[in-house]
């Protein structure tokens, strides 16, 4: 019982489209009609400026948070702590959600800023360096896609460097295919050289 309230309440979680209804409040815009058309939190900065950009990055970030929380206080069983399975869980449908929304017609986000909220929960240290490869890359590169993808692709050898479950290392594994798997358009502009890079003052 509790893994499927643990899967349905994650996955509804995640499916919240923080980014389109960010955009739509207070912007009056779909992102989904502009720039790369994600909902995600690159495209809000590129569309909407700085501060829609975070604020979503932000949101999107607490949906994979809390997705593994609710694995962790739904699956705990009295004094004894929840599995690793039912933190998996939580994470796992909350980016699912966000990628293949329930208000979406299973479209969505790429999955970044959410994954990042799920390693957080899941092993801090990691996800304190995923964040800071990604940083450099932008800085350097100024392309977001490829950040997130080289980032992603890092969490699995970062899960095994800092000893964790190999649960977890099998979730960096599946997670870095998924989020490479959602920039396959990033990968052909970027390979075409017509990728926008970001402007970090804003729009
Ligand atoms: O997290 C998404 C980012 O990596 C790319 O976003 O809008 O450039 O496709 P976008």
């Amino acid at each position: 019982m509790s893994y499927l309230f643990i899967l349905l309440a994650g996955y509804i979680l995640g499916s919240l489209p923080s980014g389109l209804i960010i955009g739509k409040l207070f912007f009056n815009t779909d992102l989904r009609e502009y720039g790369s058309h994600n909902i995600g939190a690159t495209n809000a900065w590129r569309v909407l400026g700085k501060k829609a950009g975070f604020s979503v990055f932000i949101l999107d970030f607490f949906k994979g948070a809390a997705g593994v929380f609710i694995g962790m206080y739904a699956g705990a069983n009295g004094m004894e702590p929840a599995s690793a399975y039912a933190l998996l869980l939580g994470g796992i449908m909350a980016i699912i959600g966000h990628s293949c929304s329930l208000f979406l017609f299973f479209k969505g986000g790429k999955g970044v800023a959410t994954g990042l909220g799920v390693i957080t929960m899941l092993m801090p240290q990691a996800a304190l360096c995923v964040f800071l490869l990604w940083f450099i890359v932008v800085l350097f590169t100024r392309y977001v896609s490829l950040a997130s993808m080289i980032a992603a692709v890092s969490v699995p050898l970062q899960a095994y460097y800092w000893n964790k479950p190999w649960q977890y290392i099998i979730f960096g594994i599946l997670a870095a295919a998924f989020v490479v798997y959602r920039h396959r358009e990033n990968i052909h502009r970027l390979v075409n050289g017509d990728e926008s890079k970001i402007n970090l003052n804003g729009r």
